[in-house]
């Protein structure tokens, strides 16, 4: 095909759907990855599977990359315009289809923002338990095409868990429908896990079936200032045995993350009045408040009478709740407190997580003696955050070296450069650290197999 791709899609695709050149708001020139915004080729928002078909199947013919596009609140570049390559938002593809009380399942666009889906489920009685900060603008789409992981993984999995049934375009446009809505189906492959994690590379996700759970009844929470990370490891141990499946979520915080965001944003509550090596938040949910609360409260006073936790607060109110969580959750005022940051999703065994922490904090204070480095994570998952600036370095970050020192060393720590953001483009030198040759070959087969062309997500994940 020799004519001009930009014309070529304006020609053969519904001008309804297609967007080119200046009309390309700068919204879908980046995500929030920090990567250098893109202008796109062309900024394509179809309303149907259909339309994403015709989509693909003409760029799969013009060899012209497409790059899928959810709620771009991915930080490691997934979702991040390629230069010459077509930019598929499903934000079109929004609508809540069924919630099947008796399967316990919901039916959803995978243009769907998380936290519609997730009050939709809540209005029909039931529980869409995937959750992570950005559930305000990201979409189900995103989330399963990153396998996306949040604050309750440590109870119901990571978003892979959440799907029973998928609907993708494949690369050359073929649309396989797969809304299975039943629990155990073993019949063959289960291709839709192909999709699932795969961060848009092998095929775009249109549509999903969601697995939903009973409504929690009662939900509370608590905040613990550990004597070291070790008395956090003991408040782990004893909660996952004290409280079982009621345990919904375990965040732990380094001084480094706390006293910072807690100086920087000063009108943030400050619930524990004393400074802790470490500070946990527990998240309790269940169906019978009197049981739960006081099985929480006897876990909490076990630990302070062992010494493990020096200082605990049980939430008495929706109040104390929010409180507890607004340092946590605060991760998403980073651009308005620091400079251009550095930020990592790496997975460390639970028992090195605290030496680890130590060694990467002293190990870039000693390179970077202003460095600012964040730690935090969702330990009950292994799963660390650490997000670095150099103020003395200003716009111009040493974000390389910066990385190749936090790899290094959680590569020698046996853990993971990606725990739960994915590889983008970001992580993409990084994955031999995480995945074998053997891995790696049999990921290029993958894409090999199912976007022989390579159009799908250029650049990302495999590079
Ligand atoms: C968090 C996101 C950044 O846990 O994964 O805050
Ligand atoms: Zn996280």
């Amino acid at each position: 095909m020799d004519m001009q791709p930009e014309r070529l899609l304006g020609q053969r695709l519904d001008p309804a759907i297609v967007t080119l050149a200046e009309a390309i708001p700068e919204r879908a020139w980046h995500d929030w990855s920090g990567a250098p915004p893109v202008r796109p080729l062309a900024w394509i928002r179809p309303r149907s599977t259909e339309e994403v078909a015709a989509v693909l199947t003409l760029c799969s013919e013009a060899g012209i990359g497409v790059v899928p596009q959810g709620g771009l609140t991915g930080l490691a570049g997934g979702a991040h315009p390629v230069a010459g390559a077509v930019a598929l938002s499903l934000e079109r593809m929004n609508r809540i289809e069924e919630i099947d009380p008796a399967m316990a399942t919901m039916t959803v666009g995978s243009g769907v923002v998380l936290q519609a889906a997730q009050s939709a489920a809540e209005e029909a009685g039931l529980f869409l338990a995937v959750d992570l900060g950005a559930r305000g603008s990201c979409t189900i789409g995103g989330v399963l095409s990153t396998n996306a992981g949040g604050n309750r993984v440590i109870r119901y999995g990571m978003a892979r868990e959440h799907v029973l049934g998928l609907e993708v375009v494949l690369a050359d446009g073929t649309i396989v429908t797969s809304l299975n809505k039943m629990l155990k189906n073993n019949a063959g492959y289960d291709s839709k896990q192909l999709f699932i994690g795969s961060e848009g590379t092998l095929g775009v996700v249109t549509r999903a079936v969601l697995r939903l759970q009973p409504r929690p009844t009662f939900s509370t929470s608590a905040l613990c200032g550990c004597r070291d990370f070790d008395a956090a490891l003991a408040l782990l141990r004893a909660a996952r045995a004290g409280l079982g499946p009621s345990l919904t979520s375990f965040e732990v915080m380094w001084p480094s993350f706390y006293e910072f965001m807690a100086g920087s944003l000063p009108s943030l509550p400050r619930p524990l009045s004393g400074r802790h090596a470490i500070t946990v938040l527990i998240e309790v949910s269940g169906f019978d408040a009197e049981h739960e609360a006081a099985r929480l409260e006897a876990v909490l006073g076990a630990m302070l009478e062992e010494g493990h936790v020096e200082d605990a607060l049980l939430a008495a109110s929706g109040k104390d709740v929010a409180d507890f969580w607004a340092i946590r959750e605060s991760v998403a005022e980073y651009s308005k407190i620091m400079g251009p940051i550095t930020a990592f999703d790496v997975g460390v065994p639970a028992h090195v997580t605290g030496p680890v922490v130590e060694r990467l904090e002293a190990g870039l204070k000693s390179r970077w003696p202003d460095v600012i480095a964040l730690s935090y994570g969702h330990i009950g998952d292994s799963n660390l955050h650490l997000v670095v600036n150099v103020p003395s370095a200003g716009q111009e970050q040493p974000a390389a070296e910066i990385s190749a020192f936090v790899y290094d060393t959680v590569r020698e720590a046996g853990g993971t450069i990606s725990a739960e953001h994915g590889i983008g483009t970001l992580k993409r030198k990084y994955l031999p650290y995480t995945r074998s040759p053997q891995e790696l070959d049999l990921m290029r087969r993958m894409k090999l197999a199912l976007d022989p062309k390579g159009i799908l997500n250029p650049g990302k994940v495999l590079g």
